[in-house]
């Protein structure tokens, strides 16, 4: 029903937006910020220091502070889940995403997540929370892309200047949006302008708790636009959206590509 329903009304839009959450990568294998412990998360072993990153929430680890307390910590985090990440490739959901772009008239995708699967799908997306893959500066802010899996030694340290004198020596962090940071304005205004214009508002696989990207199915909604939940539980945002599809992302997405 749920398939049917979105169907009809993605027949009649001019413009559609997405915003997608970690859950579109579960079933790449990328375990969710706030799911239990799954089958992919290392355990600590007798023989190795291996966090129990499940013991962390994600306020605890992605945030200026816990990095100015601990740097190790994050860096052995963000190095974690890079490996992973690596590992995973795009699943029918980030492929069926991919592919509306190209059927449809006007289609804005915004993701919150910062693993480039949708990247691989081939996808345009707007990062909200910037990108795993990116190092940034935290002396001389130094931009570096690197999608090696693996760090070492970790932290890695600012290569501006190559071996030189000139060389900052900083410490690099992640480039991306932690806890209590400004998100890029650029992006934002994109994405803004893209909830306030477009007629139906896809919601997929977030839990819809971090603000302010949560507050783009407000923004689409109160500018009209229908609002279409995928994701298998409820969120704080079920109470005001038109369909709510609850089915795994990888499995509802590609049934929008049927005729
Ligand atoms: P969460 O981990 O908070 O939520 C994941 C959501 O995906 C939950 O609502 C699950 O029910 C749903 N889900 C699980 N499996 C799914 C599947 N197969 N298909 C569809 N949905 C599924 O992740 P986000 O909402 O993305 O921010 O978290 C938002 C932000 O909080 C992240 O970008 C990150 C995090 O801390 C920063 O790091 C700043």
């Amino acid at each position: 029903m749920s398939a049917e329903q979105t169907r009809a009304i993605l027949a009649d839009a001019q413009h559609i937006a997405a915003l997608t959450g970690a859950g579109i990568s579960a079933e790449s294998g990328i375990p969710t910020f706030r799911s239990n412990t799954s089958s992919t998360e290392p355990r600590a072993t007798a023989s190795g220091p291996v966090p129990l990153w499940d013991r962390f929430r994600p306020e605890d680890l992605a945030t200026p502070e816990a990095f100015a307390r601990d740097p190790q910590l994050v860096w052995q985090w963000y190095d974690w889940r890079r490996s992973l990440i690596a590992q995973a490739q795009p699943n029918p959901g980030h492929l069926a995403l991919a592919e509306l772009a190209r059927r449809l008239p006007r289609f804005t995708l915004i993701t919150q997540n910062v693993d480039g699967l949708h990247d691989r799908a081939g996808s345009h997306a707007l990062k909200l929370h910037g990108d795993i893959w990116d190092l940034r500066c935290t002396i001389c802010g130094h931009e570096r892309h690197d999608p090696a899996p693996s760090l070492d030694p970790l932290p890695p340290y600012c290569n501006c200047g190559g071996s030189g004198e000139s060389r900052c020596r900083g410490m690099m962090r992640p480039g991306v949006v932690w806890f209590g940071e400004p998100l890029p304005a650029h992006i934002w205004q994109q994405a803004e302008e893209a909830a306030s214009s477009c007629d139906v508002f896809l919601v997929i696989g977030t839990s819809a708790l971090v603000y302010p990207a949560a507050g783009l199915v407000h923004i689409a909604k109160n500018h009209g636009a229908r609002i279409i939940e995928i994701n298998p539980a409820d969120t704080p945002l079920s109470g005001i959206v038109d369909v709510a599809w609850r089915s795994p992302a990888a499995s509802a997405l590609p049934q929008l590509l049927q005729p």
